[in-house]
């Protein structure tokens, strides 16, 4: 559904939501949208750090991977992964967003401390 002023994409699991134009990557929508996706290479399919991933049933919702994204990703796609730098909205679409690795290690860590676990490194 095409909104008044553009394209609806939600990120996920924070439900950040962005409007954006038919085109936009969502590696655009998600700054607008405040979510930070680490890039390492402005955007150019090289440093693969802006990976996101979006249900198959949605996966009409971007522009096909191109190119460069069938090399990089390669059977990820299948998974729906995609390239936020390289994937373009062309509808409402939910994006999940990887959790940030140092994040999801504290995360473990309180939760294994609350079920009184003890870890060697803490
Ligand atoms: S920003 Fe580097 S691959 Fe997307």
């Amino acid at each position: 559904m095409k909104l008044q002023n553009g394209y609806k994409v939600t990120f996920l699991p924070e439900e950040r939501i962005a409007v954006v134009k038919h085109g936009t990557s969502l590696l655009e929508a998600a700054r607008k949208a405040g979510v930070i996706l680490p890039t390492r290479c402005g955007g150019k399919a090289a440093c693969l750090m802006c990976k996101v991933t979006v249900e198959q049933q949605e996966s009409g919702a971007l522009r096909p991977p191109g190119e460069a994204e069938q090399r990089k990703l390669g059977s990820l796609l299948e998974q729906g992964v995609r390239l936020a730098c390289q994937a373009a909205v062309c509808s409402d679409v939910n994006v999940s967003v990887p959790e940030d690795p140092l994040k999801a290690a504290v995360r473990r860590r309180l939760e294994a401390a609350r079920r009184g676990e003890r870890d060697e490194l803490w």
